[in-house]
């Protein structure tokens, strides 16, 4: 039987006919896929059940059981085409020995670092032994998954990771991040040429415990000049992508360059990745024209747009899915489901995703 004769039934269970991969690998689908990013989370009263079983997050994300369960809570109740593993961008700073507490209310809070020096040197065999746990939950989240979902590993980009580390949680303006940066760029290159080692030996690890698919989330990219957007964020994902691709040349990376307006086609030529996910505000003629016939594109209802519901949310997904659904694209929010997300706004949106057709 040839791959075109056969059914989307027998082809089932073959990882390559999974309709996520097919649309990575810029083949034709019968309809984009679609996952959510933060798709497991507070919004999901069975999310907030287990999450109350620990107190501290990190514990909570190490916890290779409760990692599956959370990660497959959404793909069971809404039928994503994609999971992505449960877990956080700041196990990286953690493994690397800086203090990270996730605090109620707060977010995350770091005992911020001056220098590189002021952690030790990056060590591969130390770093998988203490990640140990993700890559476990991996392994299981792969056996328990249904067949036609893709399994999505993930990990923070250097830039966004490096923002935290040294700003010490979030902030608003990156005083510290920036007057680091832009003031003693060669002992901030020092930290982001560790933080691409770290990052593309993490990624290369989840693609081992069974990942199909990577994305690498810059999620404070919109925040630099073009030089500096160059400098600390294309040229360190591209770095990530070589190193991955020397060990894993068929695995599909997602780039998301959050808000980085029009330098994102900057990112799509230079930075390597096969796809790239965008912000709610990209503009879709733009992204369709120039953006599209790069890299397959993925995104951008507002969240905000989840959050309301209704005709509102539906008009919008649609308008994205005509504008973007002819090319290789794969459906997401422009950001992370919202806390307040009601479920059933969740449950709407899928449907119209997995009824979608184009006309
Ligand atoms: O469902 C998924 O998408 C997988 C899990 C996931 C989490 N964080 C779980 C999480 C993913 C992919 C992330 C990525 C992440 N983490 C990013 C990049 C994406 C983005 O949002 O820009 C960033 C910047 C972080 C850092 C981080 N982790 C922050 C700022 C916070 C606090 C935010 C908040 O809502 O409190 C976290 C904590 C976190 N990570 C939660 C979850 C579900 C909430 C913590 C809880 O349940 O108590």
């Amino acid at each position: 039987m040839t791959d075109s004769a056969k059914t989307p039934e027998t082809s089932k269970s073959e990882p390559s006919e999974k309709r996520f991969l097919r649309a990575l690998r810029r083949e034709v689908v019968d309809r984009p896929p679609f996952w959510f990013m933060r798709q497991a989370g507070r919004y999901l009263p069975e999310y907030q059940a287990i999450r109350a079983r620990s107190k501290n997050f990190l514990e909570f994300c190490y916890n290779p059981a409760m990692a599956t369960e959370v990660t497959l809570q959404p793909v069971h109740r809404f039928g994503m085409d994609a999971a992505i593993i449960f877990s956080d961008i700041l196990v990286i700073p953690d493994a690397l020995g800086q203090k990270v507490a996730f605090e109620p209310g707060r977010g995350p809070v770091l005992e911020p670092i001056g220098e590189a020096k002021d952690l030790s040197p990056f060590d591969a065999e130390k770093q998988k032994a203490y990640l140990a746990p993700v890559y476990e939950a991996l392994r299981l989240t792969k056996a328990a998954l249904p067949p036609e979902t893709a399994l999505i590993g993930f990990a923070g980009a250097p830039w966004t990771i490096a923002a935290y580390m040294i700003e010490g949680g979030s902030s608003r303006d990156f005083e510290k991040l920036k007057a680091f940066a832009y003031g003693r760029p060669a002992a901030f290159a020092a930290i982001i040429d560790m933080l691409v080692e770290a990052v593309a030996a993490h990624l290369i690890a989840q693609v081992e415990a069974g990942a199909e698919a990577l994305q690498l989330f810059d999620s404070w990219a919109g925040v630099l000049p073009e030089p500096q957007f160059q400098r600390w964020c294309v040229a360190p994902a591209a770095m990530i992508v070589r190193k991955v691709k020397a060990v894993h040349p068929d695995v599909p990376i997602i780039g998301f360059p959050n808000r980085a307006g029009a330098l994102y086609g900057m990112y799509a030529s230079e930075s390597g990745i096969d796809a790239m996910s965008i912000d709610a505000t990209v503009p879709l003629d733009w992204a369709r024209d120039s953006l599209q016939p790069r890299v397959v594109l993925q995104g951008n209802l507002d969240p905000m747009m989840l959050v309301t519901g209704g005709e509102a949310m539906k008009a919008d997904a649609r308008r994205i899915l005509a504008a973007l659904a002819k090319g290789p694209f794969i459906f997401n929010l422009g950001h992370g489901v919202p806390q307040i997300t009601p479920p059933s706004h969740v449950a709407e949106l899928s449907a119209l995703l997995q009824n979608w057709q184009p006309t």
